[in-house]
């Protein structure tokens, strides 16, 4: 297991994905009430970028900007049509003021 900073805490906005790309890996990460989630930023129904999207506060969940699917923040689970795959999520801890992958 190891430990990879991936940006600082002060540059993450509430309910505001930011794409961050670490060792070949595209993520979606999103500050939510004083929380951080990582997703893959790639939607499993098409090729295009979830960290584009917008926050659904109220579900908890990351909505894909095409159409309109809704994937969950805290399992990647697809919540509404069109998708049906989930995507991945990943550990992440707050160390000072680092946002820190947990990767395996
Ligand atoms: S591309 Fe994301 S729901 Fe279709």
């Amino acid at each position: 297991m190891k430990e990879l900073k991936i940006c600082d805490l002060t540059d993450l906005e509430e309910a505001s994905p930011r794409r961050i790309e670490i060792e070949g890996k595209k993520l979606s990460i999103v500050l939510l009430n004083e929380r951080i989630y990582a997703l893959d930023d790639i939607c499993s129904h098409e090729d295009v970028s979830l960290s584009e999207g917008e926050v659904d506060i109220d579900e908890c969940a990351l909505e894909c900007w095409k159409h309109g699917s809704l994937f969950s923040l805290e399992t990647g689970e697809a919540l509404s049509l069109p998708a049906t795959k989930s995507v991945k999520t990943y550990e992440v801890r707050i160390i000072d003021n680092d946002v820190v992958l947990v990767v395996e």
